[in-house]
């Protein structure tokens, strides 16, 4: 399956730290694109699934959630250096806030805090992305976080892909490039089986 080949993908350029920089476009309120590099955190299994959601990390207040707010479709691209490949990954977009109902999803959030460095924790608790900055701004911003310390500003996002497109260039080991589609058989966002149908389609 599609996750498969991506986890492989990622164990072949896991030398080339760029392979965890995905892009992750969104809809902007009026109707224009906006795309913006994220770091891939990792592949979620929900409970009793086979289903696997892609998550990055995220600040609250950045305009990727309005957009996602409005409209979750996102899709995610990929460009993974040293096997020439590309995965496109079309899907709905969730944040995982502190107050999360689903217990596994806020587990999941916590576990990603844990693992960022210090440097990456600390915009957290700064001023909201995007805003100005000025010489006479206050030192401070006042962020309240949870009993383990986790801000409120951070959110673990995942997506929940739908459509899959791989491509692979040509290569010493890939003498004809291939293009394959993976599309899900279903629209809806649940954690229930889904089945994949692959398309080798033209590159
Ligand atoms: C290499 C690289 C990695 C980045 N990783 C993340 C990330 O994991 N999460 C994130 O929200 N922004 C990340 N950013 C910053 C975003 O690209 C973007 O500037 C920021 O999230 C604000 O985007 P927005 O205003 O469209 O929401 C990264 C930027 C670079 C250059």
């Amino acid at each position: 399956m599609w996750w498969q080949r991506l986890e492989r993908s990622l164990e072949l350029n896991a030398e080339q730290p760029v392979s965890r920089f995905l892009q992750l476009a969104t809809v902007r309120a009026d109707g224009r694109p906006a795309n913006r590099t994220v770091v891939y955190r990792g592949l979620l299994t929900p409970p009793q699934s086979t289903q696997r959601w892609v998550s990055f990390v995220s600040d609250a207040r950045s305009d990727k959630h309005d957009d996602l707010a409005r409209c979750a479709w996102a899709e995610l691209c990929w460009y993974l250096p040293i096997t020439r490949e590309q995965y496109r990954l079309l899907g709905r977009a969730h944040s995982v806030s502190h107050d999360d109902p689903a217990a596994w999803l806020a587990e999941a959030r916590r576990r990603a805090w844990e693992r960022l460095s210090a440097a990456s924790r600390a915009p957290f608790f700064g001023p909201p992305p995007g805003s100005i900055l000025s010489d006479n701004a206050p030192d401070k911003t006042d962020i309240s976080a949870d009993t383990h310390g986790i801000p409120d500003t951070f959110c673990l996002l995942y997506l929940v892909p739908r459509r899959v497109d791989h491509v692979r260039l040509a290569s010493a080991a890939v003498p004809v490039p291939t293009r394959d589609v993976y599309v899900a058989d279903s629209d809806v966002d649940t954690t229930s089986p889904l089945t994949w149908r692959v398309f080798h389609v033209q590159p």
